[in-house]
């Protein structure tokens, strides 16, 4: 390439703005310049290349994330686009998380690879940056870093996995997961059988199949206008997600001393668009989180109140499972995000910004009509009438807490019964099978301790299982409420995110077996039948004592972490005017 860059006009100026932005102090700044232009000489770079607007690109392949596996094709693509419209490609790595390889949990290093991804985009002299995540929580924690970063940032999607085939029957991760684990525990398939679907739930690089969080969050950065548009739903194995990189390549250059930086795609009229998505899709819960920490750092709050209002009047249009029964590839042949978008129109705010330099409503224009398909609904004809999520309220939650009723038994949506008590996972898993506990199907299960401190990192552990004594009896569904999170891909009729959660003194730490609780999904009421001279009782009784850890990553988590309505991002990484506010006002 020895011709001059021919980028949006700014991109000369951009580059010797990020060449100098950053510098340390090595004397005087242009002989800063001078020492950093010898070091990257030595990788043979030239003084044409170095000229270009430099586009870092975040690598977050690794052997433990086989979701982010086709990252090296990715990055060959989008360096193919960076450099197509004249820029300089850097990659650089950050740490990568993956659901089942992410000890205590994924959502404890969340904030740990946002804080990477926003220092290592800090520290290095970058005009843009294109950021590849996919997995649960990489995409979250990507756009935490990018917003607080403040510079022009294209969100990449690795792209969902392939679905397999099981004895002709078509399975995916991991909704089908749990299916043939429930079979395999009822002894209906035996162990040749299991081994076989194990093979077939993951049948390609890429990220779960179904509307879990990671399909979740891939729309929800699309309609926040983060992605390049169609953005969300190629499959990661398939052309169209190659395609998709070179173009965010392509369009981070166009960016790059633009002065579109994230905080102004991430307005609160971008995350109405994103709540408005994610109950049209029946999303992971999870995604409630992950806005609250994302909008944290832009300086806005997700309002639980407009959240729950906007669910009574946006109906379930997508037809994926666990809500519904088509996979992700489904939804990129029948259109993709634009299919919905197109359906939501008139509830939407058209004029929001997107990283295209155009608004969403004209990036819709531009994309054309859609077609005849059957994955994504019309309005008249929904899967669900309403969104799939609720927002309670009451003295057991003073703080909120989510339960996704698309997901729920009909018939549970209200109902009084009586608690049967779990301390934590680990008096869970000792007693729930225990032929001797004292339960029936219509009590109330309840497991404290599983929130941002109490496990710590708040588990994907919400989904308590039926004990086995009724699971025997046929029992399918019970009310179940904890302080903790539950997978996108999982189904029933469970209140979750109770804040504030046990492990600080909320009101669940003093939930005791034989309480009456009652639960109305109509009136948005989660309400603990003890009268408040009975629980101060208690609570001077039982006093709680908050986790503590002696240092590490652990102590900096536990002293600094905060609740699932401020999305349990670390304080001090909020927008500082989010800080000095007090809490609950
Ligand atoms: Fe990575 Fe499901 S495990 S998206
Ligand atoms: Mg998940």
């Amino acid at each position: 390439m020895s011709k001059k860059p021919e980028t949006d006009g700014h991109g000369q100026a951009a580059a010797a703005a990020g060449m100098r932005r950053g510098l340390t102090s090595y004397g005087d700044q242009g002989f800063s310049l001078f020492l950093r232009k010898a070091f990257i000489k030595g990788a043979g770079y030239t003084d044409d290349a170095l000229a270009r607007p430099v586009i870092g690109i975040v690598n977050t392949g690794s052997a433990y994330n086989p979701c982010h596996g086709n990252m090296p094709q990715l990055i060959e693509a989008v360096k193919r686009g960076v450099m197509l419209a004249g820029g300089l490609p850097m990659d650089f790595p950050t740490i990568s998380i993956h659901e089942s390889f992410a000890a205590p949990t994924s959502m404890y290093l969340r904030n740990l690879m946002s804080m990477d991804t926003e220092e290592m985009i800090r520290a290095q002299p970058m005009d843009a940056v294109v950021l590849i995540g996919g997995c649960d929580k990489t995409v979250p924690a990507q756009l935490m870093g990018a917003a607080s970063a403040g510079i022009p940032a294209v969100q990449l999607i690795t792209g969902s996995m392939l679905t397999g085939s099981h004895r002709s029957e078509r399975v995916g991760a991991c909704t089908d997961c749990r299916r043939y684990w429930a079979k395999y525990r009822a002894e209906e398939i035996d162990d040749e059988e299991i081994a076989d679907v194990n093979n077939q739930l993951v049948a390609s690089v890429g990220t779960c199949s179904v509307m879990g969080t990671a399909s979740t969050m891939a729309c929800i950065a699309e309609t926040l206008g983060m992605t390049v548009p169609g953005g969300a739903s190629p499959p990661a194995v398939t052309a169209d997600r190659i395609r998709v990189a070179e173009e965010s390549g392509a369009r981070a250059v166009a960016l790059a001393g633009s002065g579109l930086t994230v905080d102004k795609i991430l307005t609160e009229k971008a995350f109405d668009n994103a709540l408005r998505m994610l109950l049209a899709i029946g999303g992971s819960t999870n995604a409630i989180v992950h806005l609250a920490a994302i909008a944290g750092r832009v300086g806005l709050e997700i309002d639980l109140a407009k959240l729950d209002r906007m669910g009574r009047e946006t109906p379930v249009l997508l037809d994926l499972k666990p809500t519904g029964s088509h996979y992700m590839e489904d939804l990129h042949k029948a259109g993709g995000v634009a299919a919905l978008l197109r359906e939501l129109k008139p509830l939407l705010h058209l004029d929001a910004m997107t990283v295209n330099g155009v608004t969403l409503g004209e990036q819709l224009d531009a994309q054309g009509p859609g077609f005849a398909q059957d994955v994504v609904r019309s309005f008249a004809n929904p899967v669900y009438p309403q969104g799939g999520l609720a927002v309670l309220r009451g003295n057991l939650a003073p703080g909120g807490a989510i339960i996704k009723q698309s997901a729920a038994d009909p018939k549970l949506m209200e109902h009084e019964g009586r608690a049967v008590v779990f301390d934590n996972l680990q008096d869970l898993a000792e007693r729930i099978d225990d032929e001797a506990l004292d339960v029936r199907a219509d009590d109330i299960l309840v497991l404290k301790n599983i929130g941002p401190l109490g496990a710590p990192g708040m588990p994907e552990a919400g989904y308590i299982p039926i004990p086995r004594k009724l699971a025997r009896q046929g029992v399918k569904d019970m009310v179940r409420i904890s302080d903790g999170r539950m997978s996108g891909t999982a189904f029933g009729s469970i209140v979750l995110h109770v804040t504030p959660e046990a492990a600080i003194g909320g009101p669940l730490a003093w939930v005791y077996s034989g309480d009456r609780i009652r639960l109305s999904v109509s009136k948005r009421e989660i309400t603990l039948l003890v009268p408040e001279q009975e629980l101060e009782r208690r609570r001077q009784q039982q006093p709680v004592r908050k986790p503590v850890a002696g240092r590490g990553y652990r102590k900096l988590f536990l002293e600094n972490v905060t609740q699932a309505d401020k999305g349990v991002d670390f304080e001090f990484l909020r927008a500082e005017e989010l800080q000095r506010k007090q809490p609950g006002s």
